[in-house]
């Protein structure tokens, strides 16, 4: 399972890049409003140069030319750049025409399997389940994201499903046992899933009992 970092905030994302295990970044309009920066597509290049792996940068328009002339642009700001398209019908035909063009692209704000289902008969490089926001209204993001892998895999669709949205550990976990490619998180959850109580509590005594070990030697080893 590859890991993204989802934010735009470049000190996060070299944080991350710095454990050795991250794959990619996934950034979004309110994402970017976080991190500040003067210019969209120079924060961009600014990412690609820290991971070695795809960033998805969304486009803004929300009609066909406008989608298309945006992810054009930036889809030339970097070989690593990915079209990040909004799930609606104008957002569908571009992921269409960008295939045809050679343009990566994450199709992103999907919330159903249908949805799902129709942006990989588009072409889309990655589809990107936001879990989070559907547990947020008391529905089954977990369920939504195995129902898309189900879907998929009966008819192997080489889509990538990306798992988005991801709120703890637990969302990481379930992911890789359904085995989603992509899970992308915010890097207070990448930290956390390294955490364990019982691994800093087991270290503690072990270093203690080490200390002790050293000190008996000095006075009874030769
Ligand atoms: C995915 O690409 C989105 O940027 C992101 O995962 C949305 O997460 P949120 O629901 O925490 O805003």
């Amino acid at each position: 399972m590859k890991f993204f970092i989802d934010t735009a905030d470049l000190d996060e994302i070299r944080e991350a890049n710095a454990m050795g295990v991250l794959d990619g970044v996934t950034t979004n309009p309110s994402l970017m409003k976080k991190a500040g920066g003067a210019d969209f597509h120079e924060h961009i290049f600014r990412i690609c140069e820290i991971v070695d792996g795809d960033v998805s940068a969304e486009v803004t328009a929300v009609d066909y030319d406008g989608i298309m002339e945006e992810g054009r642009t930036l889809a030339g700001i970097h070989k690593n750049v990915v079209v990040k398209v909004p799930l609606i019908m104008d957002g569908i035909k571009a992921l269409k025409s960008f295939k045809e063009q050679g343009i990566r692209t994450n199709c992103t704000l999907c919330f159903s399997s249908t949805q799902a289902l129709i942006a990989a008969k588009a072409g889309a490089t990655y589809i990107s389940p936001f879990m989070g926001r559907v547990d947020d209204i008391s529905w089954d993001g977990l369920q939504l994201v195995e129902d898309i892998v189900e879907v998929y895999s009966n008819y192997g669709f080489e889509t990538q499903v990306l798992a988005a949205s991801i709120r703890h550990p637990m969302h990481v976990a379930r992911c890789a046992q359904i085995g989603v490619d992509v899970a992308t998180m915010p890097l207070a959850v990448i930290s956390r899933l390294l955490k364990h109580p019982l691994t800093d509590n087991g270290l503690e005594k072990f270093l203690a009992d080490w200390a002790d070990y050293r000190a008996e030697g000095e006075t009874v080893r030769p």
